[in-house]
């Protein structure tokens, strides 16, 4: 269908009011209930979300819609949500997902968030969230895929993919809904970590470092884009009219709609770039949002704004046509209004496996003295205790409205299950002295730490990255009373473990790991399946590093004498896409296929890994380059390709990565993608710093 041509026939036929009325998302609450009817009715809601649990089995939720439906032409509501990462069924945080490496199960995974979430009668998601963040102060780190571009932008576009599908016509199946990648652009280099601060990024760093994820997101297919609360280089980015105009709708070409992020609009004025609402209204609109969320500016101001020939018609039947031609796109006509709850629904056995790998794939093993895990069966007790002794919920992580708690196992119910015969004590008292005396009976504590999810996600930055209050000294007690401890720590943002890790025999960073937690971290921690993460970001050894990544322009080495401090190493406590396994591998035979390469033909780069240890083993392969002389400056390094490969002990397996224009090239000053003749060199390995590495020359034809 040509959506554009049948919006247009849709468009003519209604008002100014009404078109207008597109434009508004609001917020419901029960308080809200019968203004927001008064309003539907009237034709001048376009969309709403809400944070109540179950909403659209309502009543109040069948009354908007049919409002909306029964008002002038008739153009539906679109009903949104915050279904971050997951809606019944809760995967791991996207920092977890960002851990897997791995853009097919992130597909999957989203998939099934969007069957869940259309189900439930939610058609709009603000999802994915891939804002490149290199401060783990910030607390929406949480949210994001990491401090790397491709990363972000494979997994960007495998959330998009799994929401909407990978064909545009999809977005209209009943188990599609549509995406809104966010928060345009550089939200997560918000100065201090505090959130929704001023960023100053450079030209070069917005379009080669924050940029291509959107594209990506873009490309896969996206029908809506959100845009964020920050101001950058001088402007609110939501009224900014390069950043909205040019970069998403011109160079990206975005067809679908720009939405601000709440209250953005009024938030002008709290700018002093705008002198009122009114005033704020029309910059907005005129810089290209589309829609405004939740703070009901343009629908009170705008029609008087076309008026006066401040914003013109043309801007808002642009507008108006992006939002409907992804309402047609969506199929929202045909949609079912209300809809399953989540007590008439069952969390399959399937879906809680693919929750569970998720888990599994989100878990990174940072250390493993003495291979303490996985826990031999000669361990005959086991002391367990820490925070996360008996969580469920708070295994899910920030941005939770419908997951399901009950059912859910926690990390000690799985464990029980798998060492029946195991003699394993818990102990949740909050009691330090308790924990601490209790602990007598076995030689090896599993301490599950971490923080709450409520110290991480939206507002919630902070200033130390230690281990909450307490943990850190009980850890230090029982390694102090000869204990061997196990650490297993669920958290929202990389902490700095500086201080506990020598006195723990392993770490197991899990992030928040949702419905497929406890059972996955039981099955690694004995060992039915191993660990599948790798770090998406760097780990700091202190606060004093940040913002510290592995891709920066300069190289540590050619400047070793002034990249310094001279109170602490500069390096990370542990490297981007760090991540111990069950066995060993060892990397040999880096091969590039011609030495010489033509610019517009594809390099191919393989590597021999061999598994060296005593199992099975899952190796996640990473491929950076480096682009030997540029006409800007380009990172040192930077990830290019990822590959998992599962290995049997014993074997070896060639690894291949095609390098092509997309891989090798960059933008310009002028947004132009250029590829530049030239040596650049290729590192292939299982962290940023443990390659090895070739190179070859790219030539003009
Ligand atoms: C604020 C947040 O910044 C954004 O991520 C979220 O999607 C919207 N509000 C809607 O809840």
């Amino acid at each position: 269908m040509n959506y554009i041509n049948e919006a247009k026939k849709i468009l003519a036929k209604m008002t100014l009011t009404e078109k207008i009325g597109q434009m508004n998302l609001v917020d419901s609450s029960i308080e809200k209930e019968e203004e927001l009817l008064k309003l539907a009715s009237e034709g001048k809601i376009g969309a709403y979300l809400t944070y109540e649990r179950d909403t659209s089995s309502t009543q109040a939720h069948k009354k908007l819609i049919e409002a909306s439906l029964n008002s002038g032409v008739g153009v539906p509501i679109l009903f949104g949500r915050d279904v971050i990462h997951g809606h019944w069924t809760m995967f791991p945080i996207g920092l977890g997902m960002a851990a897997s490496f791995n853009a097919e199960m992130v597909e999957k995974a989203y998939k099934i968030v969007a069957k869940e979430a259309s189900d439930n009668g939610i058609y709009w998601t603000f999802t994915p969230m891939m804002d490149i963040a290199r401060d783990p102060r910030w607390g929406r780190i949480a949210e994001g895929f990491g401090e790397d571009t491709y990363l972000s932008s494979r997994l960007a576009e495998a959330s998009v993919w799994g929401l909407q599908g990978r064909n545009r016509e999809d977005l209209g199946n009943s188990d599609r809904i549509l995406s809104c990648p966010k928060h345009f652009i550089g939200y997560g280099a918000c100065e201090g970590g505090r959130d929704a601060n001023t960023v100053e990024i450079s030209r070069n760093t917005l379009l080669n470092i924050y940029f291509p994820p959107f594209v990506a997101a873009i490309k896969a297919g996206a029908g809506s884009i959100m845009s964020g609360y920050h101001d950058l280089n001088g402007e609110p980015v939501s009224a900014s009219k390069y950043l909205l105009e040019t970069l998403i709708k011109k160079v990206c070409g975005l067809d679908g709609f720009i939405v601000s992020d709440a209250g953005t609009t009024n938030h002008l004025t709290n700018y002093r770039f705008a002198a009122d609402r009114k005033d704020a209204s029309g910059i907005a609109a005129n810089s290209g949002i589309d829609m405004d969320m939740m703070s009901s500016c343009f629908v009170e101001n705008l029609e008087a704004l076309v008026k006066e020939g401040k914003v013109s018609e043309e801007r808002i039947d642009d507008a108006v046509l992006r939002i409907l031609a992804i309402k047609l796109r969506l199929n929202l006509w045909n949609r079912p209004i209300s809809s399953l709850t989540s007590a008439s629904y069952k969390i399959s056995p399937e879906v809680y496996e693919t929750a569970v790998d998720a888990a599994r794939q989100a878990a990174v093993l940072l250390v493993n003295k003495d291979s303490v895990l996985p826990l031999s069966k000669d361990i005959r007790k086991l002391y367990v205790t820490g925070p996360f002794t008996d969580a469920v919920k708070e295994l899910f992580g920030t941005w939770v409205i419908d997951g399901i708690v009950d059912g859910v196992d926690s990390i000690s119910d799985a464990l029980k299950k798998k060492l029946p015969d195991t003699d394993i004590k818990f102990n949740t008292s909050r009691f330090t002295d308790e924990v601490l005396n209790n602990s007598e009976h076995s030689d090896y504590v599993l301490f599950l730490g971490g923080e709450s999810p409520l110290r991480s996600g939206e507002r919630n930055s902070i200033a130390h990255l230690n281990l909450p209050d307490g943990q850190e000294e009980q850890i230090i007690s029982f390694s102090n009373l000869g204990k061997k401890v196990i650490l297993v720590i669920v958290a929202g943002r990389p902490l700095n473990l500086t201080r506990v890790l020598p006195y723990v025999s392993s770490i197991l960073y899990v992030f928040h790991p949702g419905t497929g937690g406890g059972e996955a971290i039981a099955r690694i921690l004995t060992g039915e399946v191993e660990p599948g993460g790798r770090l998406p970001v760097t780990f700091p050894r202190s606060e004093g590093q940040i913002p510290l990544y592995y891709n920066s322009i300069q190289q540590r080495k050619a400047r070793a004498c002034q990249l310094k401090y001279i109170d602490i190493t500069e390096k990370p406590l542990f490297n981007f896409g760090y991540g111990l396994t069950y066995t060993s591998f060892k990397l040999s035979n880096i091969r590039i296929q011609s030495n010489s390469i033509k610019i517009g033909e594809s390099a191919k780069a393989s590597i021999l890994v061999t598994n060296t240890g005593e199992k099975s083993g899952e190796a996640v392969l990473q491929c950076y380059i480096q682009d030997c002389v540029a006409s800007l400056l380009r990172p040192a390094i930077e990830l290019k390709g990822f590959k998992r490969v599962q290995i049997p002990y014993g074997e070896s397996v060639t690894v291949e990565f095609v390098l092509g224009n997309a891989e090798l090239g960059f933008y310009n000053q002028e947004i132009d993608w250029i590829i530049e003749p030239g040596k650049f060199k290729v590192f292939i390995g299982l962290d940023c710093e443990n390659t090895i590495e070739t190179e070859f020359n790219l030539v003009i034809n």
